[in-house]
């Protein structure tokens, strides 16, 4: 299967879209994340849990802007008080009330972690949480696992990516997923800051990680004075207190992102008050961190209206429509993982597999990642199964 083979649907607004974009725009788009071959469609409006691009086919959204879209589109409690949080001034030089109230929620949530920064994307919030642990130990190395996503910055992205200096690895050490003989190996051997973690992480296939390796490794880090950091940017939507409350552990600091912006640019880092001290400018040694958009009050009204109406029950609803869509896609054939309302299709060829699926009428992500989001009930994973039985294998 080349580009060439893959039928594509979209019509002649996103092509022209495209020929136009492509002359501002390396690839057509900002994001490398969204790039699906030949080219993606554009997206011209959503509502709820439907999505229509710039050719006018509507699609069921299972991508929900890489997840982070908990309520679907234009919420209407989000819309109003984004909006409210605009009229009233959409950024201050000053600290707001607005980040104090989603400190807040996420403190109450998350029970351990009660002190809070934010930035404005999950990537700034894994970059700020490693200079945290490096400061905080005082210790250069960081050990994460190979084939897993935290963002784009220098220190996640793989070894040898375009552009990321070859030197930058001698302070980070990538070992197999999973692999604790390899973590404890790397702690004995260099001077390590953290482990940076994802339970589930979805570019390595979201498989949810086994809970006797998440307590050794949380026992093994613990032993050795190294902080483990866990990413939760992705994976916050399944329990209230974070995935990892769900395996009993409590890391030293977590990253959020997604989700808790409602849809807005957000990203967090938490942790107890001792480990956030770090951050407190009061401190000689304060670690640097600013951002002009950084807590901006529109990001945190949309997170606390959006965190306000995803609560337990909400969650575990979604979770439960969640098991029920894998249940069924292994019905049909599909070889699927995930745990909660996080889906992933597995497929040899996921670009011919997404196109399929928008030819149903259902958007997914580029790498066979889905999700649901509230607006959708039992009858929407009914058609969303419809669909995948016509999808073409
Ligand atoms: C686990 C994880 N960490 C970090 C990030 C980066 O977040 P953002 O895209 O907001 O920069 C992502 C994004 O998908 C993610 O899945």
């Amino acid at each position: 299967m080349t580009i060439a083979d893959i039928d594509k649907p979209i019509g002649p607004a996103s092509d022209e879209l495209y020929a136009r974009a492509t002359g501002r725009l390396p690839g057509g788009n900002s994001r490398t994340t969204v790039f699906v071959p030949p080219h993606p469609p554009y997206a011209r409006r959503g509502a709820g849990y439907l999505v229509e691009d710039v050719d006018g086919n509507e699609l069921i959204d299972l991508q929900n802007n890489y997840t982070a879209l908990i309520h679907g589109h234009a919420y209407g409690p989000v819309v109003e008080a984004a909006s409210a949080a605009i009229a009233s001034g959409a950024s201050f030089g000053l600290p707001t009330e607005s980040e104090v109230r989603l400190a807040g929620i996420l403190g109450e949530r998350l029970g351990w972690a009660t002190h809070w920064r934010f930035a404005n994307s999950g990537t700034e919030a894994v970059m700020i949480a490693l200079r945290a642990a490096r400061a905080i130990t005082g210790r250069d190395v960081i050990v994460r696992f190979a084939g897993c996503y935290h963002g784009s910055y220098d220190a996640v992205l793989a070894k040898g990516a375009a552009g990321v200096p070859a030197g930058l690895d001698a302070d980070v050490v990538e070992v197999p997923l999973e692999d604790l003989d390899a973590v404890v190996r790397a702690m004995d051997e260099r001077e390590v800051a953290c482990v940076l973690f994802d339970a589930m992480p979805n570019r390595a296939g979201l498989r949810p990680a086994d809970p006797d390796f998440v307590k050794a490794l949380r026992e093994e880090t613990r032993r050795r004075g190294v902080l483990l950091v866990q990413d939760e940017v992705l994976t916050y939507r399944i329990a209230l207190g974070g995935l990892h409350s769900t395996y009993g552990i409590q890391p030293d600091l977590v990253t959020l992102g997604k989700v808790i912006g409602g849809g807005l640019p957000i990203g967090a880092i938490g942790g107890t008050a001792e480990t956030m001290a770090v951050f407190d400018p009061t401190r000689p040694d304060a670690l640097p961190h600013g951002g002009t958009f950084s807590a901006n009050p529109v990001s945190m009204e949309a997170g606390i209206a959006a965190l306000r109406d995803f609560d337990a029950a909400a969650t575990e609803r979604l979770n439960a429509l969640g098991d029920r869509l894998r249940a069924g896609l292994a019905d049909l054939g599909f070889e699927v993982a995930g745990r909660g309302s996080l889906v992933r299709l597995h497929d040899p060829e996921p670009a011919r597999l997404w196109w399929a699926a928008y030819r149903q009428g259902l958007l997914l992500c580029g790498n066979g990642l889905a999700c649901l989001s509230t607006p959708m009930d039992d009858a929407t994973v009914d058609e969303i199964l419809r669909r995948f039985a016509d999808v073409e294998r």
